[in-house]
């Protein structure tokens, strides 16, 4: 808190001298977040806002040591196999060093099974629509690849909470209904978040409405589905930078429950969730915190801080939307931020991963790379506990439509399947990934 404190008064100093702080309509627009929005509410505001990031880097990895980032490298270049899971492996020199390596199953005949067999195991995930589960194929392949379920949208305030303190289950208990009775566990998703708000929540002004409409949230889902669900994104997207990439003038991002309470309604919205469950695992969840840049500090930085003064986090999920409009990682970049992360003492997940061929950012032997070795910088640190794809084949893909993913309309080709629920060679590299080849 202290750091992010004096970070947020560095930048109001630079802002006295003439940027504009990204527009107040946070809630609205939001940077990836999601709304479709203009990408990046604060595109305009330009001053040369590296200033701030400061001291998250480097600092960070010490604690692990040599093994820490013998990891990191060892998964970074473009062939990357064996010598992974070797190097990761010889890692635990005692003390608070990282665990050894994951160990792969033999074989496996679905990601599931692969994620199932690995010791510790990964739990492998799926964001799921209410809409996909009327396609029989779509169901057959979300169960058979997949143990671990994020619903899509049917789990945001503004499905769940449309009139204020009048509540909509129906969907969301459709998509958690189905899971269970497929044996997958399900992720909340998610219960702060300043995207796919009700209009009624992004216009409240006061810090006491403000905290009391976000208690009664909590409270009324966690409280819905408790038994059934206990895995929570507890605050989704708390930080914003001039641009979707995690580049320039990191900061909190301006939204209705900011504005209100300040920083601390964090700590608030994890106090209030691990009141309402004391046994549940509570994340905080970004995207553009894969690639090392400056977001990526400031959320290590903020999450440290929140780490220290004993508020109940219980790991952090690095989104993982690679390519237009977000940042492009390898896996020596995620794998250091999931070390560092790591040895906060938290656990890591991938929670929504897919890889935009839009705009040729992302060449297709790019893609098959990354999927890779991201899955690998993942699958060999038994802290990191899941890797869950925003979606099951490219026909239905968030991206397609979503406005600054540059597709307008055509296929990311962003997934592991094709739209005849084919496996793509994208599904292969990441089964290798599993089975540690
Ligand atoms: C996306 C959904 O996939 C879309 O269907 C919806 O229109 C917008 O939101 N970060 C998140 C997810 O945390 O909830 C977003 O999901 C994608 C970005």
């Amino acid at each position: 808190m202290r750091t992010t404190s004096l970070t947020l008064l560095f930048s109001a100093f630079l802002c006295a001298a003439g940027c504009s702080d990204g527009g107040d309509g946070a809630g609205e627009t939001g940077g990836a977040g999601a709304t479709g929005g203009t990408g990046g509410a604060g595109a305009t505001s330009g001053s040369g806002g590296g200033a701030t990031s400061g001291s998250g880097g480097g600092a960070t990895s010490g604690s692990g040591g040599g093994a820490a980032t013998s990891t990191s490298s060892a998964t970074s270049g473009s062939g990357g196999d064996a010598a992974t899971s070797t190097s990761s492996a010889t890692s635990g020199s005692g003390g608070s060093g990282p665990a050894p390596a994951r160990v792969p199953a033999a074989s496996a005949g679905s990601l599931r099974e692969a994620g199932e067999k690995a010791n510790p195991p990964l739990l492998i995930g799926a964001a799921i629509s209410g809409g996909g589960l009327n396609d029989n194929n779509y169901k057959r392949v979300a169960a058979a690849e997949h143990n671990y379920v994020t619903a899509e949208n049917e789990m945001k305030w503004d499905a769940l909470e449309p009139n204020p303190g009048q509540f909509s289950w129906g969907a969301a208990d459709n998509i958690v209904n189905w899971a269970r009775s497929n044996n997958m566990k399900v992720k909340g998703h998610t219960l702060v978040w300043h995207s796919q708000l009700p209009g009624w929540m992004n216009s409240m002004t006061g810090a006491t409405q403000v905290e009391q409409a976000m208690r009664r949230h909590i409270e009324n889902v966690m409280g819905h589905f408790k038994d059934r669900v206990d895995h929570w994104d507890v605050v989704n997207e708390a930080v914003l930078t001039d641009s979707d990439t995690g580049v320039g003038n990191p900061r909190m991002r301006p939204t209705v429950f900011f504005n209100a309470l300040g920083e601390r309604y964090l700590d608030l919205a994890f106090q209030m969730a691990r009141e309402q469950d004391p046994n549940a695992k509570l994340y905080y969840n970004d995207y553009s915190i894969d690639a090392r840049n400056e977001k990526a500090d400031f959320v290590y930085e903020m999450i440290k801080g929140m780490v220290e003064r004993g508020v109940p986090i219980d790991g952090v999920g690095l989104q993982m939307h690679i390519g237009p409009p977000n940042n492009v990682a390898g896996g020596a970049d995620v794998a250091y931020n999931l070390r560092r992360f790591a040895d906060l003492g938290l656990e890591v997940l991938i929670s929504e991963m897919d890889i935009n061929r839009c705009g040729n950012v992302v060449s297709a032997a790019d893609q098959l790379t990354y999927y890779h070795d991201i899955v690998e910088a993942c699958f060999v640190m038994p802290e990191c506990v899941g890797i869950t794809f925003w979606g099951i084949n490219d026909g239905r893909s968030w991206l397609n439509s979503w406005s600054t993913a540059r597709c307008n309309g055509q296929s990311s080709q962003s997934l592991l399947f094709n739209d005849q629920y084919q496996k793509k060679e994208t599904y292969n590299r990441v089964m290798d990934a599993l089975l540690g080849r």
